[in-house]
C-alpha cells in the first residue's frame, strides 16, 4: 500500500472510530443496549486497526505519523482503557457506560482534529487543547446525563480542562519563528545583460477571446490567449517591455523555469512592485539556456494565469530545424486550449513537440502513431533518451516535456487527457490504458556531482488552520505554517543545498523553486536511476518524499512554492534567501 493510500485509509478509520464511540455513547444513553454494544465493538476494532496504520505511517517517515503517535495514540489508548472494562462489566443499566463511551469518542475526535487542523509538526499546544476539549466535553456529558462523579473528580476535571486550555492557547498563539521576508526591490544585477538583440512589448489588458466558438472574458497579453510566443536564440539578449492597460490588480512577468537574475524574476512584493494600470516595466536578460519555458503574471497569480496572462518562451540553440511546435495546454473558463490543429508533415521530417502545462493540475499526454523520445524536461536535455511507444507522460503544473520523432508516412496524433490536440492526419487510437513514463528511470544515468550538502531543509506539505491573518483560513501549509509566516530558507552563495519535500496531505503539490533547477536525487527512498533530471516543476503526490539538490549560484530572494497556484495563494509559498 502506498503511503498516500495509507494516509487516506488512516483518516477514514479515525473518522469511523470517533463516530462509533460517539454513537455507542449516544445509544447507551438512550438505553439501546444491542446497538450500543455493536457500535462499541466497531469502535474497538477501528481503534485497533489504527494501531496498524499509524505504525505503517511511522515507518514510512516520522513526518507522516508524528502527531498520531504523540497525541492520537495516547488518547486512543486512554479511550480504550476507560471504555473497554466498563463495557465488559456493564451488566446492569447500559446507561452507566454512556459517559465512558462518549469520553472515548471525544478523545478520538480531538485527535482527529489535531491531524486535520494542525498536522505536522506535533506541538504541545495542540495536545493540550485536545485534552482541554476532551475533559470539558466529558464534564458536560456527566452533567447532562445526570451521572456526575464525586465533587472532587468534578473539580479536578474542571481544573485540568482550564489549565490545559490556557496553556494550550498560550502555546498555540505564540508568534511563530518566521522573520518577515525583507522586500528589497531590485537587488543589483549580478549579470548585466548587455545590449538587447530581441525586443518585445507585451500589453496586458482585459479582453474577450474566442475559444471553441464561444466568447470568453479573459485577461490577455496583446489581446490573445496564450500571449505571443517569444522566441530567441542562445546568446540573444531579450528585452521585454510589459505594459498594463487595465488589469486593476497589477501584472508582472515571471519567466517560469528561466533562471534569470533576481531583479528580472517578476515576483511582486519580492523582486519588484506589481505593474499597475498605465505603468510599465522593462525586463532584460541574456538567453543562455536553450529549451522550452513559459512566462506568466505573478501578481494575483492564481486568478491572473487562469484568466490568460501567460505565454510560451522558446530559446533555441540555433536556427529551427524541421517542424518545431509548442503545445501550451490551458483551461480557460472551463474550455481546453489550444484548439485542435491538424497539419500534414512530410515523412522523414524531424518533429519536436514542446508540451507546456500552464494549468494548476497535472495533464496526461499521449503521442500515438510513432515511436518518440523525450528529449528534454523543464528545458534541460536528457541524457541518452531511449525510444518509447505506447507510453503516456504526465506533466505537472508548470512543467514542460519536449517530445521528438521523425515523421512517419502514416499520421501521428498527440492526445491531452484523451483530446487530440495536434495531429498530422486522422488517428483513432485509444491511449487511455497506456502506462505512464517514470522520468526517474528514463535515459542514461550520470553520477550526482556532489557528495555532501552544505544545507539541508525539509518541507512538510499539509493543510492546517491558519489563525495569523485577519480571518482564520484553512491554509495549505509548509511545516505547519502558511505564507507569510513560513521562515525563509537561508543559504550562502556556493552552498550545495538539499531539500527533502514531504507531502502528508491528500492532494498533489507541484513544487516550483524560482531561479534554480534542482537535481532529483530520490523519490520515496528510491534513488533516481535514469538521466540526471534537472527540474523546476515536479509533482509531489500524497505520501511522496522527494529529495532534490541544487547549487546556490543565483543570489537574491526567490519564491519557492506550490504551482497549484490556488495553494500558493492559500499559504503554500516560502522563500529562498541568500545571505552574504
Ligand atoms: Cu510559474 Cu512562482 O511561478
Ligand atoms: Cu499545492
Amino acid at each position: 500500500m502506498s503511503t498516500g493510500s495509507l494516509l487516506a485509509a488512516d483518516l477514514v478509520i479515525a473518522v469511523l472510530a470517533a463516530a462509533a464511540w460517539l454513537g455507542g455513547g449516544a445509544a447507551s444513553a438512550a438505553r439501546r443496549r444491542p446497538l450500543a454494544r455493536w457500535l462499541a465493538a466497531v469502535a474497538l476494532l477501528a481503534t485497533l486497526a489504527r494501531a496498524v496504520t499509524i505504525t505503517a505511517l511511522a515507518r514510512a517517515g516520522w513526518w507522516f505519523a508524528a502527531e498520531k503517535v504523540l497525541i492520537a495514540a495516547p488518547l486512543s489508548l486512554a479511550a480504550v482503557a476507560v471504555a473497554g472494562p466498563r463495557l465488559l462489566r456493564a451488566t446492569g443499566d447500559i446507561r452507566s457506560v454512556a459517559v465512558p463511551l462518549l469520553f472515548a469518542g471525544y478523545a478520538d475526535s480531538a485527535a482527529l482534529l489535531v491531524t486535520v487542523l494542525h498536522g505536522y509538526p506535533a506541538s504541545a499546544g495542540a495536545g493540550l487543547l485536545a485534552v482541554a476539549g476532551i475533559v470539558g466535553a466529558t464534564a458536560v456529558s456527566w452533567r447532562l446525563l445526570g451521572a456526575p462523579p464525586s465533587p472532587t473528580v468534578s473539580r479536578t476535571a474542571l481544573a485540568v480542562a482550564v489549565a490545559a486550555l490556557l496553556t494550550g492557547t498560550g502555546l498555540a498563539a505564540a508568534p511563530g519563528a518566521a522573520p518577515g521576508v525583507p522586500h528589497d526591490h531590485g537587488s543589483g544585477d549580478a549579470r548585466p545583460a548587455g545590449e538587447p538583440t530581441r525586443r518585445f512589448t507585451l500589453t496586458a489588458a482585459t479582453a474577450t477571446v474566442r475559444v471553441g466558438g464561444r466568447d470568453v472574458a479573459a485577461w490577455a497579453f496583446d489581446g490573445q490567449v496564450p500571449g505571443p510566443e517569444l522566441t530567441a536564440t542562445v546568446g540573444d539578449v531579450l528585452e521585454v517591455k510589459l505594459r498594463n492597460r487595465d488589469i486593476a490588480r497589477g501584472v508582472t512577468l515571471h519567466w517560469h523555469g528561466y533562471d534569470v537574475p533576481n531583479s528580472q524574476d517578476g515576483v511582486p512584493g519580492v523582486t519588484q512592485a506589481a505593474v499597475l494600470p498605465g505603468q510599465e516595466f522593462v525586463y532584460r536578460f541574456r538567453a543562455d539556456q536553450a529549451g522550452t519555458y513559459w512566462y506568466h503574471t505573478h501578481a494575483v497569480s492564481d486568478l491572473g494565469v487562469r484568466m490568460g496572462l501567460y505565454g510560451v518562451l522558446v530559446v533555441r540553440p540555433g536556427p529551427a530545424t524541421g517542424v518545431d511546435v509548442t503545445v501550451p495546454v490551458h483551461t480557460l473558463s472551463g474550455l481546453p486550449l489550444p484548439p485542435a490543429r491538424t497539419e500534414p508533415v512530410a515523412a522523414g521530417t524531424p518533429v519536436r513537440l514542446r508540451l507546456v502545462n500552464t494549468d494548476s493540475t497535472t495533464h496526461r499526454y499521449a503521442l500515438a502513431g510513432t515511436p518518440f523520445q523525450v528529449a528534454a524536461i523543464d528545458g534541460s536535455d536528457l541524457r541518452g533518451p531511449t525510444s518509447l511507444a505506447g507510453t503516456a507522460v504526465l506533466i505537472p503544473a508548470g512543467g514542460r516535456y519536449d517530445l521528438v520523432f521523425t515523421a512517419p508516412a502514416t499520421p501521428v496524433a498527440l492526445f491531452v487527457d484523451g483530446r487530440a490536440v495536434y495531429a498530422t492526419g486522422p488517428v483513432s487510437t485509444a491511449t487511455g490504458g497506456w502506462p505512464v513514463l517514470d522520468p526517474l528511470t528514463y535515459g542514461a544515468a550520470a553520477p550526482v556531482p556532489w557528495s555532501r550538502f552544505d544545507r539541508e531543509f525539509t518541507l512538510v506539505l499539509d493543510r492546517g488552520l491558519d489563525l495569523h491573518g485577519l480571518l482564520p483560513r484553512y491554509a495549505h501549509t509548509v511545516n505547519g505554517a502558511a505564507d507569510p509566516d513560513i521562515p525563509p530558507q537561508v543559504v550562502r552563495l556556493g552552498d550545495v543545498v538539499r531539500f527533502t519535500i514531504v507531502n502528508r496531505s491528500q492532494t498533489v503539490h507541484p513544487w516550483h523553486l524560482h531561479g534554480h533547477h534542482v537535481l532529483v536525487l530520490s523519490r520515496n527512498g528510491e534513488p533516481a536511476t535514469g538521466s540526471p533530471l534537472w527540474l523546476d516543476s515536479f509533482d509531489v503526490r500524497p505520501g511522496d518524499v522527494w529529495e532534490v539538490a541544487f547549487r546556490a549560484d543565483n543570489p537574491g530572494m526567490w519564491a519557492n512554492h506550490c504551482h497549484n497556484l490556488k495553494h500558493a495563494d492559500a499559504g503554500m509559498t516560502l522563500h529562498l534567501m541568500y545571505r552574504s
